[in-house]
């Protein structure tokens, strides 16, 4: 077999579906909004990338802070011969934990972008001569037809993508992560944590403006995909936390009054000046506030690291 397959969970036309499902729901409703999977293009997985490095970013150096002084734990709790890793994007991170996995056989990133599924699992074959990477262009939110792949096995959920997803949301994703553990499996689950809001707000809004680029790349994936006529330039990034949710906001706010088409759903959507498009939500946490997530899924924590300085988490969790 070869050491890299690639497998796409959904046929392509169901991806164009689902775009078409989500454009039209999110844009005739008040607020307006736009789900973050679609900013995932090649050029949004690349503007990720560039966020990760950017010096406002914190949260990929501290949950690389814990994997390179925690990795040697969590193999040796896990044991893990699989690692099923969500949302895996670059794998950048997801490194040192494959190189404290010794008896690791099996890497299975998931993720909607296959371009970063194919550069990132590429590169580990060479890596790691003898791991079998079995990529999965494939929606985490739905049901996941994992390979059959030697057991115990770790799931990872890491960079906080948890947070991305709503309350509600996010009860029935972990649920779902829960019905793929077998007894002696276990969640690496990584979460950015509750803090100062100035620090917060200034991760999702850089100086140089490339998180800026990457909220309007939605805009362009779009226009690309559904023959829309937006105009980036004709937004304004907005980055707000909410105290009350304890989540930051992304939003494209419409300098003026203007009108949108999208020619594939023959759809005109007018915006007033100043109006909103919600576009991501990035929810912080609390210890206990995780602890009761996770068992309200069937989860016990059972491990918790956190960075030197307290800004974000990584928590270890089997099933009850
Ligand atoms: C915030 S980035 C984190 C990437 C990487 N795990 C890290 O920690 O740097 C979110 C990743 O999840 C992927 N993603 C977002 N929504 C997804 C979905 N519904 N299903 C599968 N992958 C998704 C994106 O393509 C992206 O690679």
């Amino acid at each position: 077999m070869s050491p890299f397959l690639l497998t796409r969970t959904l046929p392509e036309d169901a991806t164009d579906a689902a775009l078409r499902a989500d454009v039209l729901k999110g844009l005739t409703r008040t607020p307006r909004t736009l789900p973050p999977k679609w900013f995932y293009d090649a050029h949004g997985s690349d503007l990720f990338e560039q966020i990760t490095e950017l010096p406002e970013y914190y949260p990929t150096r501290a949950e690389r802070e814990i994997l390179v002084a925690r990795s040697a734990e969590i193999a040796a709790a896990t044991g893990a011969r699989t690692l099923v890793e969500l949302g895996s994007g670059s794998s950048a991170k997801t490194r040192h934990l494959i190189e404290a996995l010794t008896g690791l056989r099996t890497y299975v990133p998931v993720d909607v972008s296959e371009n970063a599924l194919t550069q990132a699992g590429q590169a580990l074959i060479t890596e790691r001569p003898g791991l079998q990477v079995h990529a999965l262009i494939a929606d985490f939110t739905a049901r996941l037809p994992l390979p059959e792949t030697p057991a115990p096995r770790l799931v990872a959920f890491l960079g906080g993508t948890i947070g991305n997803l709503l309350p509600a949301e996010r009860a029935a994703f972990l649920a779902s992560v829960r019905a793929l553990l077998s007894p002696g499996d276990a969640l690496l689950l990584g979460t950015d944590l509750v803090k100062d809001e100035e620090v917060l707000v200034r991760a999702y809004d850089d100086g140089a403006g490339v998180t800026a680029q990457f909220n309007k790349n939605v805009l362009t994936v779009v226009n690309r995909e559904l023959g829309a006529d937006f105009d980036p330039g004709a937004f304004d990034h907005v980055a707000l936390w909410d105290a009350g949710n304890e989540w930051i906001e992304m939003r494209l706010r419409s300098r003026a009054a203007q009108t949108v088409k999208i020619r594939a759903l023959d759809l005109t959507v007018d915006f007033a000046a100043g109006e909103e498009l919600h576009t991501e939500v990035s929810a912080k946490f609390r210890k206990e506030g995780v602890r009761a997530e996770l068992s309200g899924a069937g989860l016990g924590l059972t491990h918790w690291w956190t960075d030197r300085e307290g800004r974000f988490a990584l928590s270890l969790s089997t099933a009850r």
